[in-house]
């Protein structure tokens, strides 16, 4: 079979750009080794991992928060295997929707494991059996990203996890340590937290989710003390040992004693790496960096013009929204079209409660590069729709240009910050000043209004509410 383009990997990225793909009329196939479609995202990262958050947060507010709304609830139980269930449930759903627009679509799906046999041919090793080769004009790498490690904490999927083990635990651990207080640490940490686990956090840098803006990690490490968490920044994991039924680790503190923590569960959470195994690069020409990504150009091109990567095999922000705009600009460069992604504005979001949103510049980046910038703050206590439903944590912060007024960075923790920073992405496409958003209305009551607030904050220092 000979294709216009053939996708390797049907994550967000794979899947999202042979849609495009086929939608411009390219005859289009794409390669999968599971036996669902969807990729990391749909099967074991975004979508079963907001199941959980979903579920352990009912159960938190039931527990903590209905009393004083007024609603009593007698003998509360957690029913972790049906939680898990129910996280499966929403899991299949979705990877058969992607199935199902596969065919809508027209486009071959072949179930197994792609390689390179030259530049335009992938052997597939099927999972049922047997071999098949097809041929392609242009091949679009998107084999995605594995959890990383490092030897002194062997990953053995017992009392030693990854984030793929951590969405499926048979009951709620007593312990949970969890190497790393990034995105993945902070999401299944509030999830296992909620549902009563005493859970640690070992951190080499000096705060929570450390990427991101610095309030937004102070602020977020409060929130999550108040479910019971403990924290070990600037610390060292030395060692990591699975001891039957406990696991027990090993840390250098930041004054140089040695101390361990024992508990049920670690979590292993301190990043992901480029996943290019078995994909035999070098017949096509081609190899991963130092660091296992594919490199490319900004047309999304690898050193061999016809054949094209993205997502969390290449550079960037592993993201599926990320991976999605790329599968879409590959698919539109193939015919010919200019298409545009503006890395800056691509958001961040840390799905806890509350919730961080971000997008643009940290007030970090401002300080290193050197840009001038006045910044205005909002408290969503101030904020008479967050006190209505008692989620009252966390602050707007707008960053904007000292001269143009420009919004250059808008950083949010708090109740639904992930939906009110698409406010922020449309007004900064938009070159928006700060100015321009307290001129636009907000409708009241709303968690939104701490956007507007924090932009009249940040011009002149005009907050009405505050
Ligand atoms: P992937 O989704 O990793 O897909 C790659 C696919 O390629 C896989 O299905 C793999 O099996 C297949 N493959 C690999 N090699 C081959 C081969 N040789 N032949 C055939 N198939 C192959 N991002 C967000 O934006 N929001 C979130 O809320 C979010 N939550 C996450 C939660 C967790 C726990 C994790 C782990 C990740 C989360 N992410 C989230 C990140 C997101 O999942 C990734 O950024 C995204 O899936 C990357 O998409 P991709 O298409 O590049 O690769
Ligand atoms: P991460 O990069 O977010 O966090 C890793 C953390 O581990 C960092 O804080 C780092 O300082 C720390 N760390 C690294 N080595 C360490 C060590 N030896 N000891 C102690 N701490 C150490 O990576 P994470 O959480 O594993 O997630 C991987 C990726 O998955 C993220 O980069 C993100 O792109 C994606 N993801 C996105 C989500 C979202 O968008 N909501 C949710 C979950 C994952």
């Amino acid at each position: 079979m000979e294709y216009d383009v053939i996708f390797i990997g049907a994550g967000p990225g794979g899947y999202t750009g042979a849609i495009r793909a086929a939608q411009l009329g390219l005859k289009t196939a794409i390669i999968e080794k599971y036996p669902t479609l969807g990729g990391t995202c749909l099967n074991v990262g975004c979508i079963p991992s907001k199941a959980l958050l979903d579920s352990s947060e009912h159960f938190y507010n039931a527990a903590h928060t209905f009393a004083e709304h007024g609603i009593r609830l007698d003998s509360l139980q957690v029913d972790l295997p049906q939680m898990i269930k129910r996280k499966q449930d929403v899991v299949d759903q979705t990877t058969k929707g992607i199935a199902f627009l596969m065919k809508k679509n027209k486009i071959d799906t072949y179930y197994g494991l792609g390689s390179f046999v030259d530049a335009h041919t992938v052997k597939i090793a099927k999972n049922d059996g047997g071999e098949e080769t097809i041929k392609g004009k242009n091949i679009v790498i998107a084999t995605g990203s594995k959890p990383m490690s490092f030897p002194s904490m062997p990953i053995d999927k017992k009392r030693v996890i990854t984030s793929t083990e951590a969405l499926k635990l048979e009951q709620v651990p007593k312990h949970l340590i969890i190497i790393g207080a990034g995105v993945i640490g902070a999401e299944l940490g509030s999830v296992y937290a909620r549902l009563g686990a005493n859970v640690s956090f070992v951190e080499f840098a000096d705060s929570m989710i450390p990427t991101m803006d610095k309030t937004m990690g102070k602020e977020l490490q409060k929130a999550i003390k108040k479910l019971g968490a403990d924290f070990y920044f600037n610390h060292k994991v030395t060692k990591v040992e699975n001891k039957g039924e406990e696991v027990e680790v090993s840390i250098d503190t930041p004054d140089n004693k040695q101390i361990t923590l024992t508990g049920d569960y670690c979590l292993v959470s301190v990043g992901r790496r480029p996943y290019t195994d078995g994909l035999n690069l070098e017949a096509a020409g081609l190899k991963a960096d130092a660091r296992g990504k594919v490199e490319v150009d900004s047309y999304l091109r690898t050193s061999v013009p016809h054949i094209y990567a993205l997502g969390d095999v290449i550079r960037g922000a592993m993201l599926a929204h990320k991976a999605e705009e790329e599968g879409t600009f590959i698919a539109e460069t193939i015919v010919g079209q200019k298409p545009h992604i503006h890395y800056r504005l691509i958001p961040n979001v840390v799905y806890t409660w509350p919730e961080v949103a971000a997008v643009g510049y940290t007030e970090e980046e401002l300080k290193q590069e050197g840009i001038p910038y006045k910044t205005g703050s909002f408290p969503f206590k101030a904020l008479g729709r967050a006190r209505a439903s008692m989620d009252i944590d966390g602050l707007a912060k707008v960053l904007a240009h000292k001269d143009s007024d420009e919004i250059l960075g808008v950083h949010i923790i708090g109740p639904r910050a992930a939906d009110i920073i698409a406010e922020a992405v449309v007004a900064m496409e938009f070159r928006a000043s700060a100015e321009d958003i307290t001129r636009m209305s907000h409708a009241h009551p709303t968690y939104t209004e701490a956007f507007k607030e924090a932009c009249l904050a940040a011009t002149g220092n005009r907050a009405i509410n505050m």
